[in-house]
């Protein structure tokens, strides 16, 4: 299926896998709504897509798990866009430790970031596409979501958390032509994997951010009569 003209709305969108998905989407003609924290990664993407993509690019700082901050985000680029034909529900954070050890605080952030920021923003931007009768959410889970690990307690719950809840809308939505697909990869060559020393096996045959955003085109690209409900993905780099 053609994704050129069609808008995206991607959380996360300023680095690593996110930035990768809004770079893919460009390349396809698809309009781009950005949102992240930081001002600055959002307005330099911004300029690089527009320039050598040529597609409509609006941004908004926000931070998803502050519920009045992401509605506000996702009311105004559904304004500028016209419309949301897609939700990359992208944004997270990643920090370990046992869990008698963790600061609640940190761990509570997790769930906030991870769990609550996607519900946010599906709960935001699901009546346009109810109205429309069609859209996409793809959601950005883990394998930590598929399997708990030792120091994983807030990121793992965070990420089956968003892999049920994504389950269950998918159940809510599909008559109306609103698919939720699931992706889970396993670990990406990003900060986020770095920042907390992930084990990465051979770092030259590592997954790429890359990677992850071309398996999310290609199920975009699906026709809209099926989709993916949730792929797992691994590398064959051993780690
Ligand atoms: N890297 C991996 O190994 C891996 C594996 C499986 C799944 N994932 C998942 O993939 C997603 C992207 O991760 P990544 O590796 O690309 O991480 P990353 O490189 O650290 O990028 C994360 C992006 O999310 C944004 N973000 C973080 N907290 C936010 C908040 N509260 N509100 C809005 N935006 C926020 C960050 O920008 P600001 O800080 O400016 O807000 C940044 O643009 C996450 O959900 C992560 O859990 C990653």
């Amino acid at each position: 299926m053609e994704l050129k003209n069609q808008t995206a709305v991607i959380t996360g969108a300023g680095k690593g896998i996110g930035r990768a998905i809004a770079e893919a989407l460009a390349a396809e003609g698809v309009h781009l709504g950005l949102i992240a924290r930081t001002a600055s990664d959002l307005e330099s993407l911004k300029s690089e897509l527009s320039e050598k993509y040529g597609v409509n690019v609006f941004v908004h700082a926000a931070d998803v798990s502050a519920r009045a901050d992401i509605e506000a985000a996702i009311h105004t680029l559904h304004e500028q866009l016209g419309a949301i034909d897609i939700l990359i529900n992208n944004a997270g954070i990643g920090s370990f430790g046992k869990l008698v050890e963790m600061d609640p605080d940190e761990w509570e952030q997790i769930i906030r970031v991870n769990l609550m920021g996607a519900y946010y923003a599906t709960r935001a931007a699901l009546p346009f596409m109810i109205e429309q009768n069609g859209g996409n959410i793809l959601n950005v889970a883990s394998t930590a979501g598929e399997r708990g690990f030792a120091t994983g307690s807030a990121y793992c719950a965070s990420k089956a958390g968003l892999i049920a809840m994504g389950e269950a809308v998918m159940q809510e939505v599909r008559k109306s032509n609103i698919r939720v697909v699931t992706l889970n990869p396993s670990t990406v060559n990003t900060e986020l994997a770095s920042n907390n020393n992930l084990p990465i096996g051979d770092e030259d045959r590592m997954m790429q951010a890359e990677d992850v955003a071309d398996l999310a085109v290609s199920t975009l690209k699906l026709p809209t009569r099926v989709f993916v409900k949730s792929a797992g993905i691994w590398t064959t780099n051993p780690q």
